[in-house]
């Protein structure tokens, strides 16, 4: 059963202080398409880019902006470094959950007292409009956070990056800000880094899923949801169960290499509006079975939103103790079955929706099926 762990946290005693997400950085073997790829069919903008004409020469990178998302795509410009290592073995994948800290040297400090695993010292990177000073930590697999201070940066987004105003620039789909991003690792793994985030950043568990809740009749997984002092930042952590065939999770570490980010969900505030856009676009979603409309309106009771336009779009539903949430989930948006996205409207509910993992999972696993790992 699901299991609702510490829900309040005394703010003022944050043990950890982030504002927020910064930005996330996918690691991709080609950005300028990719760049491409987002902002037709997701509808970011383009607004900042860093590669050789503005003197980086190992890498060029894109900054795309929409709502308070920023998403920065990379690519290797040579074979030989860390960067082209990732994309040949992960595929395209996030790299880097940075998060914003008010103090850089103070959050690595003591992230590190506190048994965090080092992947750089305090970097100053400035330019005309100032300095900001970046650290990193490493999480799961080859994931980092990077720890990001820009109290003292007017610039853009980070020194080294010039903005552009490309005439391509497809209207946006309404999306606002990353509301959770969940990890997959592997069996056994889960409550280490659990442990982690609770250790190292104060992080506390906010809602435990066991393989009960979320069990079809062949495979089941097990998640923890982390989330930090502000409630800014949910990382919520699964890792596969036993089951009669191969769990989804299984089948992410087996073509990711290990462990990484299994999806990102983008909040909207019209959902109805944004997965219309989205699909227009060619984003493709999973379905949920005709069953699922037919209970749904019992289960979840009465809500604003015309449930034949919800079946139309395959938006799923589900209500806990302080409202409901729509949400709905994309396919893989590249050929390794990885990394996907989650389109979700919160109208009071905090929870994940506990009630749609039965017909997610099914619709999960008759694409797994598809891909012939089931
Ligand atoms: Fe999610």
């Amino acid at each position: 059963m699901a299991t609702l762990a510490t829900p309040e946290m005394d703010v003022a005693h944050d043990a950890f202080p982030i504002n927020g997400t910064d930005y996330v950085e996918l690691y991709v073997g080609n950005a300028k398409q990719a760049s491409h790829y987002y902002r037709t069919a997701f509808g970011y903008q383009l607004i900042a880019y860093r590669g050789p004409e503005t003197g980086v020469r190992d890498r060029a990178s894109y900054l795309l902006q929409q709502g308070k998302i920023r998403l920065v795509l990379t690519t290797p410009l040579g074979s030989d470094s860390l960067i082209a290592a990732h994309v040949l073995k992960h595929g395209d994948g996030v790299r880097d959950y940075a998060l914003w800290v008010d103090d850089a040297r103070e959050a690595y400090a003591t992230a590190l007292a506190r048994g965090a695993i080092a992947v750089h010292e305090p970097v100053v990177h400035s330019d005309a409009d100032g300095e900001v000073i970046i650290a990193a930590i490493a999480t799961y697999g080859d994931t980092i956070h990077s720890l990001v201070e820009r109290t003292n940066y007017r610039g853009l987004f980070l020194p080294g990056f010039r903005a552009i105003t490309p005439r391509y620039q497809p209207a946006d789909v309404g999306l606002k800000y990353v509301d959770h991003c969940v990890g997959n690792v592997e069996l056994g793994q889960m409550n280490r880094w659990v442990q982690y985030y609770a250790d190292v950043m104060g992080f506390r568990n906010l809602i435990t899923f066991d393989d009960e809740d979320i069990s079809t009749e062949y495979s089941s997984l097990m998640s923890k949801v982390m989330a930090n002092g502000n409630d800014k930042i949910k990382f919520p952590i699964n890792e596969p169960a036993s089951g009669k065939k191969k769990s989804q999770i299984e089948e992410y570490l087996d073509f990711y290499g290990g462990p990484g980010a299994q999806h990102l969900a983008l909040a909207t505030d019209n959902i109805i509006a944004t997965v219309t856009a989205l699909r227009d676009r060619g984003v493709e979603f999973l379905t949920a079975p005709t069953s699922y409309y037919r209970e749904l309106q019992d289960r979840v009771g009465v809500i604003d939103e015309p449930l034949a336009r919800l079946e139309e779009l395959g938006i799923l539903v589900d209500r806990d103790p302080d409202g409901y949430l729509l949400q709905i989930f994309t396919k893989p948006v590249e050929d390794r079955p990885t990394l996907f996205f989650e389109i979700i409207q919160r109208k009071g509910a905090k929870s994940f929706g506990k009630g749609n993992f039965k017909a997610l999972f099914e619709a999960i696993e008759a694409e797994q099926a598809l891909r012939g790992n089931l």
